[in-house]
């Protein structure tokens, strides 16, 4: 399945996540709907930022991410972790289901989860179907709440491409969708942090390289590197996985506080 969650990308997702609030914010703003849920499925699990604590809480999760390394940093996420009741499948939604290494249809489970997933995605109407029929009791939808400097773009955008960024709006564009299929979603709000951190310099430059996927002039690319200089922060780092262990001093891009949207319904 094509995506555009490469090797580096994952990785940089994968370490951000690691040093982040998001999941544990996110799983307690949960907590009411899984005390009712035996078993979970997370539609586009990434490297598990979701999958694995609510894997501590309920019997089982399915968790379904068409990236070959999302996957496999969920599996190896979840393996250090000691986490077993897991079952996960490099698939994807594709057109009328979840399709790629699944044997046979999707069970029904408690509650399906869609956390972070691409706009046109979560609002098809096929899609919308699909996930009710193998929801139990309920569906649950996350997504972005309010404005941010997503990545600096707002200040990167105008120096290095030469016009403003776009924002993709948030979850209210989903929430609009929803109602207009007749589901009045419970919303709650939740904030947390997810910087990103950076194994150096380089790295850092990487990122936005491959972010803003242009091949920059070298006045360009001094122009980066001036702003990123004053924007980074030297951090002291304490992680594992991902080609890291112990504790070694990194860069971090901070984002500040950002905000989510769980809208959640009862599915029959
Ligand atoms: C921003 S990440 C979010 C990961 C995780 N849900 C979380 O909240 O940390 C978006 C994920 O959606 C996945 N994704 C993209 N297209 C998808 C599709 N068609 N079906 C399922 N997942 C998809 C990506 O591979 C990526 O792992």
């Amino acid at each position: 399945m094509v995506t555009k969650w490469d090797k580096q990308r994952s990785e940089w997702y994968y370490r951000a996540v690691e040093q982040s609030n998001y999941p544990e914010r996110a799983v307690k703003t949960l907590l009411p709907l899984l005390r009712k849920c035996d078993s979970v499925i997370d539609i586009g699990a990434g490297c598990g930022a979701l999958s694995i604590p609510i894997a501590r809480l309920v019997k089982r999760v399915t968790a379904t991410e068409p990236s070959k390394w999302m996957y496999a940093l969920l599996l190896r996420s979840a393996k250090e972790a000691g986490i077993k009741n897991i079952t996960a499948y490099n698939s994807g939604w594709l057109k009328t289901g979840v399709k790629g290494g699944l044997k046979s249809k999707l069970k029904p489970h408690d509650m399906v989860l869609c956390a972070n997933l691409p706009p046109d995605i979560v609002c098809n109407v096929n899609f919308l179907s699909y996930i009710s029929k193998v929801s139990g009791k309920y569906v649950v939808y996350l997504h972005g709440a309010g404005e941010w400097n997503r990545f600096y773009y707002d200040d990167l955008y105008p120096l290095l491409l030469g016009r403003k960024y776009i924002h993709d709006g948030d979850y209210l564009k989903t929430y609009s969708f929803l109602h207009g299929q007749g589901i009045f979603a419970n919303t709650k709000i939740f904030e947390f942090y997810l910087d990103q951190p950076f194994k150096d310099f380089d790295d850092a430059m990487d990122f936005w390289r491959h972010r803003l996927k242009a091949r920059l002039t070298k006045r360009k690319e001094k122009i980066l590197s001036d702003f990123l200089k004053k924007k980074l922060i030297s951090t002291r780092n304490r992680s594992r996985g991902a080609g890291m262990t112990g504790q070694s001093n990194t860069l971090t891009a901070p984002f500040g506080l950002r905000r989510a949207a769980i809208m959640w319904w009862k599915s029959c």
